[in-house]
C-alpha cells in the first residue's frame, strides 16, 4: 500500500479567473492573482491499494459518489498514468472550515489531492508540475499549491499554465475579513459559470484588459500599496460580476446584504479607513484590509444588518505534506 497525506489552504483571488480557453485542461481565459488563506485548510489522505475494488472518496466523513468522485478519479488517473501504475485509491478529505460557509473548498481540495496522490504514487513533482496537476481538477487549485501571494500565468497550453509565488505570506500583513451573509449552497457552480462567460458581450472586454489589471495588482502587492490594491481589486470583482449578470442565462450571486456590505466598505474607504471588497461566485463578501485596520473594519462589519459572521484570516503558506 502506498499512501500520503497533504494539507492545502483555500485562496481568495484579487484578480479573478472567469472563463476558459480550454475547459478540459482548465486553461483560463486570463491570468489571475490571489492570497492563500491561513488557518483554513483541507487535509487529504490518498492510499493506493491493490485490495480496493475501485476509487472511493469521503469528504468530512461522508461518502461521495457520482460526479464528485468522477472528478477526483480523473485527477487520480493522470497520476497513475504518469507513475505507470494501475492501483485504485481511497481518498479521505476533511475541511477544517464548514462546507457551505461560503468559502470555496475546491481550490484547497484539489491542491491537497494533487500533492497527496502524486506523492503516494511515488512521483516527486516540482511546484510548477504540481500546480499544473491541481489546475486540471479545479482551476483556482493551481494557486493553492505555492505559498503566500500567488500569480497564475494563463499560458496557451498545459505546460505554460501554472501558478507561482510573487511574495511570501510574511511580506504583507493583509487580512481577509470573510463576511458571511448566507449559508445557502450556491445555485450555479464555477465550472458551469466558466462555460457561460463567453455568452456575455462583456467577457471579451474584461479579458482584453486583464493583463493591465494584473500588472497594477502585482505592483500593488510587491510595494504594499493598499490604495492601489483596493481600486484594482474592486474593479476586477465588479467586472467579473458584470459578466456573470450579463451571461445567458444570467447569474446573480449577490443578495441584498452583499450589496449593503459593498456600499459600506466604499463609504468607509472614502472616509479614510483602508478596506476593499471582492466577491466570488456566491453571496459572501471578502473584505481586505491592512492588519492595523482589522479591529475597526471587523467590528463595523459585524454591526451591519444581514451579516451573520465575520472570520478574519491572514496570508497562508504553500500546500505541504503532513507529518
Ligand atoms: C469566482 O477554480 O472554482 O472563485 O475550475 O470549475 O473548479 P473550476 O472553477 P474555480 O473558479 C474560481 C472562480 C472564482 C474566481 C477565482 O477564484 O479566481
Amino acid at each position: 500500500m502506498h499512501h500520503a497525506t497533504a494539507l492545502a489552504h483555500p485562496n481568495i483571488a484579487f484578480i479573478k479567473y472567469w472563463g476558459d480557453l480550454d475547459p478540459c485542461l482548465r486553461l483560463p481565459a486570463n491570468g489571475s492573482l490571489s492570497m492563500n488563506l491561513d488557518g483554513l485548510e483541507t487535509r487529504t489522505q490518498v492510499s493506493f491499494d491493490a485490495a480496493l475494488p475501485a476509487d472511493s472518496l469521503s469528504v468530512n466523513g461522508q461518502e461521495v459518489s457520482g460526479a464528485g468522485l468522477a472528478r477526483v478519479s480523473e485527477l487520480l488517473e493522470r497520476v497513475r498514468q504518469r507513475a505507470g501504475m494501475r492501483l485504485p485509491a481511497r481518498v479521505e478529505s476533511e475541511n477544517n472550515f464548514p462546507m457551505g460557509a461560503g468559502i470555496a473548498s475546491s481550490a484547497s481540495a484539489f491542491a491537497a489531492l494533487a500533492l497527496a496522490a502524486s506523492h503516494a504514487a511515488g512521483l516527486r513533482l516540482s511546484e510548477a508540475e504540481l500546480s499544473r496537476l491541481a489546475r486540471t481538477g479545479s482551476g483556482s487549485a493551481c494557486r493553492s499549491v505555492p505559498g503566500g501571494f500567488v500569480e497564475w500565468q494563463a499560458g496557451q497550453q498545459d505546460e505554460e499554465s501554472y501558478a507561482f509565488s510573487i511574495a511570501a505570506p510574511e511580506h504583507w500583513r493583509l487580512v481577509d475579513c470573510i463576511v458571511l451573509v448566507s449559508q445557502a449552497h450556491k445555485l450555479v457552480g464555477s465550472t458551469e459559470g466558466h462555460a457561460l462567460a463567453l455568452t456575455s458581450p462583456l467577457q471579451a472586454g474584461r479579458v482584453a484588459d486583464a493583463p493591465r489589471r494584473l500588472d497594477i495588482c502585482r505592483r500593488a502587492v510587491c510595494e504594499r500599496d493598499f490604495a492601489a490594491l483596493a481600486e484594482v481589486v474592486e474593479l476586477d470583482s465588479n467586472l467579473m460580476h458584470a459578466v456573470m449578470i450579463t451571461s445567458t442565462p444570467p447569474l446573480f450571486y449577490w443578495q441584498p446584504a452583499t450589496l449593503a456590505v459593498m456600499r459600506a466598505v466604499q463609504a468607509w474607504r472614502a472616509q479614510g479607513l483602508p478596506a476593499c471588497y471582492t466577491i466570488d461566485a456566491g453571496p459572501n463578501v471578502h473584505v481586505l484590509c491592512p492588519e492595523e485596520a482589522v479591529g475597526e473594519v471587523a467590528s463595523r462589519l459585524r454591526r451591519l444588518k444581514g451579516v451573520k459572521q465575520v472570520l478574519t484570516v491572514a496570508p497562508g503558506g504553500a500546500a505541504r505534506l503532513a507529518g
